[in-house]
């Protein structure tokens, strides 16, 4: 399927909900794994809305990315909990070891770093998810291993 026909089908599962915009651009972007900026005037046209508002609901939740992701997908925990157990240096560190700022993908295209609000694992945090694998007690080390092992 083409980005446009699966934009087209997620379009007609949610252009007719009330506040379906919302839920319609987290379900493109689990599917494509961003949105495609060519898609933004297609949706707009779909809801009704224009190109500005939904550029600017895509702009204004961090999650959403208009550009594809890295091959792998760096999540570090930003919660209060994870906070408090360092994860903002965590973060910086992050950027240093895989080359790219938070929310940004490396220049080789293999990471996408992003912040994430509570990981639910914040008895042992801090707390980073690596494409589906979570590490608790996290550093950069644990994470690098991660990504070591998942390249074998
Ligand atoms: Fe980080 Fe809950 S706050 S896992």
């Amino acid at each position: 399927l083409s980005n446009r026909q699966v934009i087209d089908g997620l379009l007609a599962q949610f252009q007719n909900t009330p506040g379906g915009l919302l839920p319609l651009l987290h379900a493109v972007q689990d599917t494509l794994g961003f949105i495609p900026p060519e898609s933004v005037d297609h949706i707009a046209d779909g809801f009704n809305r224009s190109r500005a508002e939904v550029h600017g609901v895509i702009t204004y939740y961090h999650h959403f990315r208009m550009s594809p992701p890295g091959r792998h997908l760096i999540q570090v925990c930003r919660g209060e909990a994870c906070q408090a157990c360092g994860s903002e240096a965590l973060l910086a560190e992050m950027e240093g070891a895989l080359g790219c700022k938070s929310h940004d993908t490396s220049a080789d295209g293999n990471y996408t770093l992003e912040a994430a609000y509570c990981l639910g694992l914040c008895s042992v945090s801090p707390a980073v998810q690596v494409d589906d694998r979570l590490i608790g007690r996290a550093n950069v080390d644990r994470v690098r291993e991660v990504l070591n092992h998942m390249e074998g």
